[in-house]
C-alpha cells in the first residue's frame, strides 16, 4: 500500500499525483511570478477583506515582487489546492525577533478556508524555522485568528495592541514545548 501521507512530504510531482484531491500542497515562493499569485491573495483576504491599507500590506520583505531580492531575509510559501493558489504565508527570518523567526500574512481565500490549508502554510513555516536551527515561531495574531494558532500549539504573550486598525496579540510557539525565550 502507498502512504500518500509520507509520499507528500517530499514534494515531487509524482508524490502530489497520489494526494487525495483537496489537500493543499505548500511550496517556498522562488519566481517573480508565484510571488505575484501571493500578493493577489494578500490584496483580496487583507486589503479587500479585512481593510488593511495597501502601502502598508505590502512592504520591503516583499522585494518588490521579486523573491530572490529578499531570499536571505524571508521565506514567502504558496498554497495550492487542486491545481489553484488558494493561500499564502511568509517567514521573517532576518533579523529574528528575540531570537526567533516571525510568521506573518497567512492568509487564505474565503472558498478554500476551513479546508486545512491554514494549517499546512504554518506547518510549512515552521518546518522552515526548525530546518535553520530556530528553537520556535512568534507572530502578531488578530484576535479572530488566535484559536486557529492555539491548535498548532501557540501561546499568548501580551496583551492587545493595534497593527493596521486591527487588533492583535503577540503570539508564540517553542519547538517542543520548551521554555519561552520572550520575557516581555
Ligand atoms: C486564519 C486562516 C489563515 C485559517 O486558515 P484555514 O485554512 O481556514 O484554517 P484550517 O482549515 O487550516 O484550520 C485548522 C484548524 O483551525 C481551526 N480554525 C481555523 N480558523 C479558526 C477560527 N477563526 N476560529 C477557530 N478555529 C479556527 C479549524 O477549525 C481547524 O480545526 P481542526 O483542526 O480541529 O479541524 C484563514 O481563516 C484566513 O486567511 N483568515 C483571514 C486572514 C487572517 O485573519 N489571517 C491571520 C492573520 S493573524
Amino acid at each position: 500500500m502507498v502512504d500518500s501521507d509520507l509520499l507528500s512530504q517530499d514534494g515531487h510531482g509524482s508524490a502530489n499525483s497520489l494526494r487525495p484531491p483537496d489537500e493543499a500542497v505548500v511550496s517556498i515562493i522562488r519566481t517573480a511570478e508565484e510571488l505575484k499569485e501571493a500578493l493577489h491573495i494578500r490584496q483580496r483576504v487583507f486589503v479587500e477583506g479585512l481593510g488593511v491599507p495597501l502601502d502598508e500590506e505590502i512592504d520591503a520583505y516583499d522585494g518588490g515582487g521579486d523573491p530572490q531580492k529578499v531570499a536571505q531575509d524571508v521565506v514567502h510559501v504558496l498554497a495550492h489546492m487542486n491545481g489553484k493558489a488558494v493561500g499564502t504565508g511568509r517567514l521573517l527570518i532576518n533579523p529574528p525577533i528575540r531570537q526567533l523567526p516571525k510568521a506573518q500574512r497567512i492568509s487564505v481565500l474565503d472558498e478554500a478556508q476551513g479546508k486545512g490549508v491554514g494549517r499546512r502554510i504554518m506547518l510549512s513555516l515552521q518546518e522552515q524555522a526548525w530546518a535553520r536551527g530556530f528553537r520556535g515561531v512568534i507572530l502578531d495574531a488578530q484576535l479572530k485568528a488566535i484559536p486557529f494558532y492555539e491548535k498548532l500549539g501557540y501561546k499568548v504573550k501580551g496583551d492587545v495592541f493595534l497593527d493596521a486598525g486591527i487588533e492583535h496579540k503577540k503570539m508564540e510557539l517553542v519547538f517542543g514545548g520548551g521554555a519561552s525565550l520572550n520575557n516581555e
